[in-house]
Formats: C-alpha cells, sequence, structure tokens
C-alpha cells in the first residue's frame, strides 16, 4: 500500500573429475546426515549445493498447514487501486478461469484496501462499503469458492488502514472472527498508523487471533520490510513483505529484487520473503523487462499475485504469466529461494542469479541488466558445481532442451533487460564416465 501518502514511513579432465566426484559424493552423503532433516518434511531432499547458504532455512515455523509453496493468485490494488468493487471481483474471478490461470495455481482472489466503510457499525465491526460491496463479503467468498478459488481480504496492524478506513489493531479477534465467518481464506494485513508500536508487538495478535478462529487463513504480513521481518516473521505469518511498495517501473522492480535478496536465507515452506505484487502487464515496463521480473519472482521464491486487470490481457501478458515451466520453478518443492550468485559488467549489470531444485537440479537465470544485448556467462564455480560435471539444460522461455552435455560453464546472448532463464540437471557420473 501506498505509506507515503499517509505516513513517513569437462571433458578431458576423466578420471580426476571422477575421484572428486567420488569424493564430493561422499561429502555430500555426509553432510546429509550431518544436516538435520527436519521430521516435518520427511521425504523432501534437503539442499545441494554448497553455495547456497540455507542455515536460516526455515520450514513451516507457523506450522498452520499453509504456503508450503509461495502464493499465486490476484490482487486488486496494483491495477485498481481504490477503484473495486463486487463485480470486478467476480469478473476478476471468471476470467482467471476462463484464461486457465487458475488452472496453473493462481487461486487466491485478493481484495486490497478500500472494501471497508469508513467507519465500523454500532457492535464495532467492520462493514463492507455498502455502494462497492453491496452483497456483503459472504457471499462474494461464496461466489468465489464456487469457481474452486480463495478469498483474500486486507486490513492493518494500524488504528487505519492506508486509505483511512478503520484498522485492525486491538480489534484483533472480532476481526479474525468476522474475517473467518465470512469464509476469508486469506490476509494482507498493512503497516499504516501504526502508533509507532512495533512490528513486532502489533503482528503476532492477529496471527494468535486468526488461529483461534479454527478456520485456515494464510497470513500475509505487510510491514514493508521495516524491522527486518526475515529475522522473526517466520512464527508469525506465512509471508512477509521485504520492501516497500513496488510501483510499475525497471527502476522499482531491480531495486527490490536486490533487496528481496538479502534475505534468502530465511525463505522456506511455510513461510516467504515478499517483494511485493507482480506488475507485469500494467504498462510501465517492456516485454522483455516484465519477463525478467516474472522469471526473477519465481526464482525467487515471491508470492505470484498478478496485479494487473486479468479481464483484459494481451497475449503476451498472459504469455509471460502462464509460463508453466517458470511457475515449477516458483511451486518446486524443495522451497529454496534462488539468489544472485555472479555479476559482471558496469555497475555489475550483467548477473547470474541461480538456485537449488528438487531432484539436484539447478534454476538458473542470466539477467541482463545493462542497456544493451550481452553475453552472459554461468561459470560452475558460481553455481557450486564441480568444472567437469556435465550438464544438460533446458531453456524455460524458449521450451526447449538447449544442450545435453555442457561442461565448466554456459554461455547466453540476452537482450537488454531480458532475461534468459533454464534448468540445469547435472548428469551423474556413472552415466557418462563409467
Ligand atoms: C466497478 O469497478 C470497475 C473498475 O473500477 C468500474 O469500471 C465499474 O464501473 C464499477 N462498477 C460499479 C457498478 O460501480
Ligand atoms: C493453530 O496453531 C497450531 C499450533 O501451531 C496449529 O497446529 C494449528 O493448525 C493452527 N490452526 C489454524 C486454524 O491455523
Ligand atoms: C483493455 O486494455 C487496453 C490496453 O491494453 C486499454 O486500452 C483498454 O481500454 C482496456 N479495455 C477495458 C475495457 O478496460
Amino acid at each position: 500500500m501506498k505509506k507515503e501518502r499517509v505516513m513517513a514511513s569437462v571433458r578431458g579432465m576423466g578420471s580426476i573429475c571422477i575421484v572428486i566426484l567420488y569424493l564430493w559424493t561422499i561429502f555430500l552423503a555426509i553432510a546429509a546426515r550431518v544436516v538435520p532433516v527436519p521430521s516435518i518434511l520427511p521425504n523432501y531432499e534437503r539442499p545441494v549445493s554448497s553455495i547456497f547458504d540455507t542455515s536460516k532455512y526455515g520450514i513451516l515455523q507457523l506450522n498452520n498447514g499453509l504456503a508450503r509453496t509461495p502464493q499465486m493468485g490476484w490482487n486488486s490494488w496494483n491495477f485498481f487501486a481504490c477503484n473495486i468493487n463486487e463485480t470486478v471481483i467476480k469478473e476478476t474471478a471468471d476470467a482467471l478461469i476462463s484464461t486457465g490461470l487458475a488452472d496453473l495455481g493462481y487461486v487466491y482472489v485478493n481484495i486490497d484496501d478500500c472494501w471497508s466503510a469508513i467507519t465500523r457499525n454500532s457492535k464495532g465491526q467492520l462493514v463492507p462499503d455498502p455502494k462497492a460491496f453491496p452483497s456483503g463479503i459472504k457471499a462474494l467468498a461464496d461466489y468465489v469458492h464456487g469457481k474452486g478459488l480463495k478469498l483474500g481480504i486486507y486490513s492493518d496492524a494500524g488504528i487505519f488502514t492506508c486509505e483511512v478506513r478503520p484498522g485492525s489493531l486491538y480489534h484483533e479477534n472480532d476481526d479474525a472472527m468476522l474475517f473467518a465467518s465470512w469464509g476469508v481464506d486469506y490476509l494482507k494485513y498493512d503497516n499504516c498508523f501504526n502508533l509507532g508500536i512495533k512490528p513486532e508487538e502489533r503482528y503476532p495478535p492477529m496471527r494468535d487471533a486468526l488461529n483461534a478462529t479454527g478456520h485456515s487463513v494464510f497470513y500475509s504480513i505487510c510491514e514493508w520490510g521495516v524491522d527486518d521481518p526475515a529475522l522473526w516473521a517466520g512464527k508469525v505469518g506465512n509471508s512477509w513483505r521485504t520492501t516497500d511498495d513496488i510501483n510499475d517501473a525497471w527502476a522499482s522492480m531491480t531495486t527490490i529484487a536486490d533487496l528481496n535478496d538479502k534475505w534468502a536465507a530465511y525463505a522456506g515452506p511455510g513461510g516467504w520473503n515478499d517483494p511485493d505484487m507482480l506488475e507485469v502487464g500494467n504498462g510501465g515496463m517492456t516485454y522483455q523487462e516484465y519477463r525478467s521480473h516474472f522469471s526473477i519472482w519465481a526464482l525467487m521464491k515471491a508470492p505470484l499475485l498478478i496485479g494487473c486487470d486479468v479481464r483484459n490481457m494481451t497475449a503476451e501478458t498472459l504469455e509471460i504469466i502462464s509460463n508453466k515451466e517458470v511457475i515449477a520453478v516458483n511451486q518446486d518443492l524443495l522451497g529454496v529461494q534462488g539468489r544472485k550468485v555472479y555479476v559482471a559488467g558496469t555497475d555489475d549489470c550483467l548477473q547470474v542469479w541461480a538456485g537449488p531444485l528438487s531432484g539436484h537440479r539447478l534454476v538458473v537465470a542470466c539477467w541482463n541488466r545493462c542497456s544493451k544485448a550481452a553475453t552472459i556467462t554461468a561459470g560452475w564455480d558460481a553455481l557450486g558445481l564441480e568444472s567437469c560435471t556435465r550438464v544438460s539444460i533446458r531453456d524455460l522461455w524458449k521450451h526447449k532442451d538447449v544442450a545435453g552435455d555442457v561442461v565448466a560453464s554456459f554461455s547466453a546472448r540476452v537482450d537488454a533487460h531480458d532475461c534468459e532463464m533454464y534448468i540445469f540437471t547435472p548428469q551423474t557420473l556413472f552415466r557418462y564416465d563409467i
């Protein structure tokens, strides 16, 4: 939300490689025994790439059964801001179905600020704005549920929301009960008008209030990264914003990606870093820039919350947000946030981002943040691979296997502000060398 408005706020090295790989395998086996495997996820693989620090990898800390993978859906704010009503929300739900986006996992239909009337009723309850939501939120939840989707709502850990509707601070139990009675599945909880009280004190009461309802509600913490929530929010919410609001511009998107990267080690199943919602399709960036935005958000295990008008998308927008292979990276069950692993060029504008995936695979993105097309090289050392490891590579935007047996490094020609994204599958020693 717009807090600025309201507050200051190898081939050829055969035998040597065999020995190295053999030792590496032993090392991994030992490492796997030393790293305590959380009993709660007995069948999950632990991350294997040594370069990725997962020492803070939080698993299911909140333990409310949700967010095993990052949330996917839509939110009204980025496109509609306050101009919302029940018709738009219903038509959006319809569009998520008719476009096939719901089948790809975009199931949360999240109403942001401005759904509520200016004041509480005589019983002290929140009331839906009678003009915009005359049928009420329960009816809307029923409609959305009837389509197999989930409904999200918005409130604020302060005395008002950012658009000056009643906030939930000191009303946590009543408001949580009301949301649960409507069948709401998701709460985005904002940070405006917070009386200067620390977020660590204001966000847990709503966690407890939601839990006490007995109804599963995804708890999305939005304190704008003010108090480094990655350090404490894993036990409080299912996701936590790590930055200020995104806007529909290349500078904002790239800045936010870098800020969110810092907290990679703290994300994991049950609790995700949230670099804010998608701007893809809103018109302020080029096709290449939106493709970068979507690729990096997927790789960072960010929530994939569409922020455009899904009732009226261009073919290019739909192509980007419905890329199944990129979505599969985001929803990979290993749940380790990928990160920036290598930079080169002027102002570090040639970048390699990567992260481990299940099945001992890696996702690798070559992101050209320079103003001209360039070749970006991902060296195996930056990816935590032995240089002799043979890797097969699939291009997630071309939907093609591009190489079957690459060693030491891989180079890609990338257009200005574009991002190429790959899955690297290291080959086993035995298949090739014995
Ligand atoms: C509902 O909101 C949409 C989007 O802002 C607007 O185009 C439409 O006119 C509104 N409908 C009503 C009945 O207010
Ligand atoms: C409430 O919290 C407990 C303890 O973490 C958890 O087991 C339970 O599933 C939670 N219930 C809901 C409805 O979130
Ligand atoms: C659909 O989007 C285009 C821009 O992509 C815009 O010009 C047009 O007004 C929109 N139509 C509606 C009905 O919102």
